[in-house]
Parts: C-alpha cells; structure tokens; sequence
C-alpha cells in the first residue's frame, strides 16, 4: 500500500490546504494529514481544534486520516511506512523553504520523497497567516477556508476584536 504524509501547521485549514490533500487522496491509497504540534510557536487554533476541522472537512474521503504530531516528520513517516511526503507550492516564493525541507528530510530518512503539487490557481494567493489577519480584523474570509473554519473564525473575532 502506498501511503503518504500531507504536513502542516494547517493554523487554520484553508482551501489550498484541502485541495493539495483532496489530489493526494486521488492518487495514493491512503493520506495521513498530519496536523504539526510545535510548542516553540503559538497558534492561533490548539491542535486539537485543528484535527476536529480537518476531520470535518475531509470526512468525506475514506482514504484520509488526521492526527496531530509533536516531532520530526521522517519519524512518523517510518511509523506510518509512508514513502511519500506531499506538499504544495503555491509561488516560487515557496520553492526555496520546501526544498531545503525536502532535502532535510530526505538525509534524515532516505527511503522518503517528497512530491509537490502546484495549487490551484484560486488559492495562489492564499496562506493561513493571512487568513488569520484578516479574520482577526472582522473581515470577510469565507471564500477561502471552508465553512467549519469559517464557522469558528467568526465565532472567535465577531466585531473585529482580537
Ligand atoms: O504549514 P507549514 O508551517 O509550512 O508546515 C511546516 C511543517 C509542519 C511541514 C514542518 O515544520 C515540519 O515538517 N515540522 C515537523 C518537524 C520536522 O520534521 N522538522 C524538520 C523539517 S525539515
């Protein structure tokens, strides 16, 4: 079975984010979206607020799983026997950062890749920090999470406080 690993921070989900993990369940026979625990940062969403989106908004696909996880991606991809790491690039902006992690990884732990899917062109533009930012402010980013994420970003910032 081939198997692979969708990694993120996913501070929120957005809509690039589901539709990289939507074309990996197209082509492998099972995804593991792993949801990053990294206690040097402060999220915004703890990860189990995270994972409970995901599952949500990916329940439809029988091939897909989420988990949160604090440690070296390499590490749960031996556990997983993932040999495929995907990733998307949403800009050459991006290339630099994924292939210096590509590469780390791949000296970590030889028997994984890492393949990138281009985004969409609909979400190019789009990053969870700037989701963030502007769901803080009260402003309207419907059109780019998915309606649970939505849901909980409005619940969070109605009135435009932070
Ligand atoms: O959504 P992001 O923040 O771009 O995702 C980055 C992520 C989670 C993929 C990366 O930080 C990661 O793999 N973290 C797990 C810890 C690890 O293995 N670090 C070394 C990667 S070179």
């Amino acid at each position: 079975m081939t198997v692979a690993i969708c990694p993120g921070s996913f501070d929120p989900p957005t809509n690039g984010h589901i539709d990289v993990i939507q074309r990996a369940a197209r082509h492998f026979e099972r995804v593991v979206v792993l949801v990053s625990v990294n206690p040097a940062k402060s999220p915004m969403l703890s990860a189990q607020e995270r994972v409970l989106l995901l599952r949500e908004v990916l329940g439809h696909l029988d091939n897909v799983e989420v988990e949160a996880y604090e440690g070296l991606l390499v590490d749960l991809a031996r556990q997983r026997g993932a040999g495929v790491i995907v990733k998307g690039l949403r800009a050459l902006s991006d290339v630099e950062r994924e292939i210096q992690m590509a590469q780390m990884n791949a000296g970590l732990y030889e028997a994984v890749d890492t393949f990138f899917v281009t985004t969409d062109p609909r979400w190019s533009f789009v990053s969870s920090s700037g989701v963030k930012e502007v769901a803080a402010y009260g402003g309207d980013v419907s059109g780019l999470v998915p309606r649970a994420v939505n849901d909980l970003l409005e619940g969070r910032y109605k009135g435009g406080s932070r």
